[in-house]
Parts: C-alpha cells; structure tokens; sequence
C-alpha cells in the first residue's frame, strides 16, 4: 500500500514557550508558526502569552504586542489595520482571514496562526505572493478601451455601475485563493477565485470595450474551468464576496457567446 508522510524538514516541531509577562493580569495565549529560511531548523510553533490589559482587542493587535515587547524577530505583513490593505491576511483559528479584523474574542482557547495555506513561505507567516500577483496581473485589471477618450471622463449608468458592486471591493488578500482546493492543486495553471473575480469586475464594466479579448484570454481548461463550485472561496472572503459567483457568471458569458 502507497504510505503517504511529510518530508522530514516539512515537519512543524514545538517550539519556544516564551515566558508570560509577570505583571499582567489577564493573559492570552498565542501560538504561531515559525520559520527561518536562513538557520536550517524545522518550521516550529512558538507559545507566547499576550498582556491583554496592555493590548488593542484585534489578533493583529496582539502580534504587534509580540513584536513590540517579547519577540522582535516575529514576522508578518500588515499596513492599513482597518481591512484595505489585504497584507495580513493569515490562516487564524483554522480560517483564512485578516488579522486586523479578527477579534481576539471571537476565538475559544489559544490563538493559532500558520501562514496562508499552500503558498512557499518566506519568513514565518509572510507567504511568497508572487505567482498570485501575476495571476492579477495577467488579466490586465485596468480599462481598456478603442474609442476616442472623452474630454473629461468615461460616463457610467448608475444602473452600470451598481454591477460592480460586490466586485470592486475586493483588497486581494487571497484568502480565497488559498482556501480553494482547486488552486491548491494547479495554481500554476489556474487563475484561481481572486484573480478571476477581478476579471469578471473588467469583463462587464460597461466602459471597458475589451470583452471579447478578456473571454479569450479565459478560455482555456485550466485557467477557469478548474472551478468546480467548492464555495470555499466565498466562505473565507473576509469582505463578504463571492468569488464563485463571478467565476460562475464567466462560465454563462462563454456559453452565450457561443450560442
Ligand atoms: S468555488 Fe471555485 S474558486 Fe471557489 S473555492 Fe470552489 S473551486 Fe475554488
Ligand atoms: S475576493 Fe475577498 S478573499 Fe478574495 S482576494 Fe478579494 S477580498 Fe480577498
Ligand atoms: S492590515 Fe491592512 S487589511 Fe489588515
């Protein structure tokens, strides 16, 4: 029978308990995966014990608290801390979501925190975003049109432009992406639900005059048709969107323009 383990060096070992502050009086254990490319160890899970009388109510909150006052060596992304930047998305407490809206309270027991899943790993639970970047990229996410520009602006229908909605508010975070099965298996050939909700936002913006080159550039088995409807991408959205959704309205607009 085939036996299936881990490579050895893939293994996440236990690491340091950092000791708790000793004045604190309520505390909140914290434990987070690290990695060194640099020292040669194993990935480990380190234990930490947040001050929370000392500490704003968000995971992102107590990471910096980490940072700041036990573990300077602590590394992770974040920017905006108010759910526009999409860098410190991060799998907490088993789901793909931002940091900086996770409340702390919203968790039972330790907080756990593993970089987003299925992506190389660059230094603790900073993934390496690359290929997902150029996945964006890829399907050109800017107008695109032929006509003679205007001389002031390209005017929308305000009935056209309450079809964006749902799809402009994405801040490509990839926590979709990274909890697709799909992508998890072919993100080197399959665009994957964040990039593809992106495309479909340019596909049926009634300025962008690009359609027709935008379909082409999605038909292909690979870079759309690896959806199949998991709806795992809509479930981790920490912006409340629907990947799936989009995905599905490009799969009808194929079929359309072939009838
Ligand atoms: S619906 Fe499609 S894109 Fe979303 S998780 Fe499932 S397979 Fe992935
Ligand atoms: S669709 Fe949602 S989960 Fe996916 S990249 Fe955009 S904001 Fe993040
Ligand atoms: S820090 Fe910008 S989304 Fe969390």
């Amino acid at each position: 029978m085939v036996e299936f383990t881990l490579p050895k060096n893939s293994k996440v070992t236990q690491g340091k308990v950092w000791p708790a502050p000793p004045q604190a009086r309520e505390l909140r254990e914290y434990r987070i995966y690290r990695w060194n490319p640099d020292d040669g160890h194993n990935p480990r899970l380190d234990t930490y014990h947040v001050d929370l009388g000392d500490c704003g109510p968000m995971v992102l909150d107590g990471l910096i608290w980490i940072k700041n006052k036990i573990d300077p060596t602590l590394t992770f992304r974040r920017s905006c801390r108010e759910s526009v930047c999409g860098s410190c998305a991060m799998n907490i407490d088993g789901t793909n979501t931002l940091a900086c809206t996770k409340d702390m309270k919203d968790i039972k027991g330790e907080v756990k925190i593993y970089p987003l899943p299925h992506m190389p790993v660059v230094k603790d639970l900073v993934p390496d975003l690359t290929n997902f970047y150029a996945q964006q990229a890829s399907i050109q996410p800017w107008l695109q049109t032929t006509s003679v520009t205007p001389e002031k602006e390209w005017k929308q229908s305000h009935d056209d432009r309450v079809k964006l909605d749902g799809l402009y508010e994405c801040i490509m975070c990839a926590c979709c992406s990274t909890s697709c099965p799909s992508y998890w298996w072919n993100s080197d050939r399959y665009l994957g639900p964040a990039a593809l909700l992106q495309s479909y936002r340019w596909i049926i913006d009634s300025r962008d005059e690009a359609t027709g080159d935008r379909l082409d550039n999605l038909e292909d088995p690979f870079r759309l048709y690896r959806c199949h409807t998991i709806m795992n991408c809509a479930k981790a959205c920490p912006k409340g969107l629907n990947p799936a959704l989009a995905i599905a309205e490009i799969k009808k607009l194929m079929v359309e323009r072939k009838a």
